[in-house]
């Protein structure tokens, strides 16, 4: 798939989840991709814990996603990202943890893309009770979680279909200035 045609047709497909099996090759693929992003002074600090298997994506989503446990629960594998924010680097205060591990995100969900997987990035989790079921240390924090599944349709683009039909997106106009803020 060319890029374009990825960041265009991903999308969040978490109700089109199959629970058919991803061979471990296809989910190391797509976390070497997520591992090549770039990151402030290439101090990567991504960490992923691969929750792969029907007990072990189960506990995960009884334990620590009460809002999506249902539709999480349809995946075989669950993609956990983090992070030890001590790691960032931090220029004029800011601390760009997030935004690498944001990168890499961003890679692995377009890798998944390519390979016709479908992903559905959830941020709302009890991170204690994560932390707790996959013994992540008390420094690192959970950053954003997402299933990585064989969507249920005969296609990833059938299956994206409708929730590309309905994708709503600032106007480029709203969100880009030329030559200054607010344009020129
Ligand atoms: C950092 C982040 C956290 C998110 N957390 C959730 C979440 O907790 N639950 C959920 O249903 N979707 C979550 N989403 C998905 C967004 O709602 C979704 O990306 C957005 O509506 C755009 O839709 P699209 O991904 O289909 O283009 C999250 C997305 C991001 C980037």
């Amino acid at each position: 798939m060319e890029t374009l045609d990825a960041i265009r047709l991903r999308c969040s497909l978490k109700s089109k989840l199959s629970g058919r099996e991803v061979p471990p090759d296809v989910v190391g693929a797509v976390l070497h991709a997520a591992c090549l992003a770039p990151s402030a002074r290439n101090t990567q600090p991504w960490r992923f814990v691969v929750v792969r298997g029907r007990a072990a994506v189960d506990a995960l989503a009884d334990a620590a996603l009460p809002e999506s446990s249902a539709v999480i629960r349809r995946a075989l594998v669950v993609v956990v990202a983090c992070a030890r924010p001590a790691d960032g680097v931090v220029v004029g205060g800011l601390n760009y943890y997030l935004y690498d591990v944001g990168s890499a995100v961003q890679n692995l969900l377009l890798a998944a893309t390519d390979r016709g997987l479908a992903t559905h990035l959830i941020a709302s989790f009890d991170e204690a009770a994560v932390k707790r079921v996959l013994r992540i240390p008390d420094d690192v924090r959970v950053v954003v979680l997402t299933p990585l599944a064989w969507p249920d349709a005969a296609s990833y683009e059938e299956a994206a279909a409708e929730r590309l039909s309905q994708r709503t997106r600032k106007p480029t106009e709203e969100v880009v200035f030329e030559g200054a803020w607010g344009g020129a």
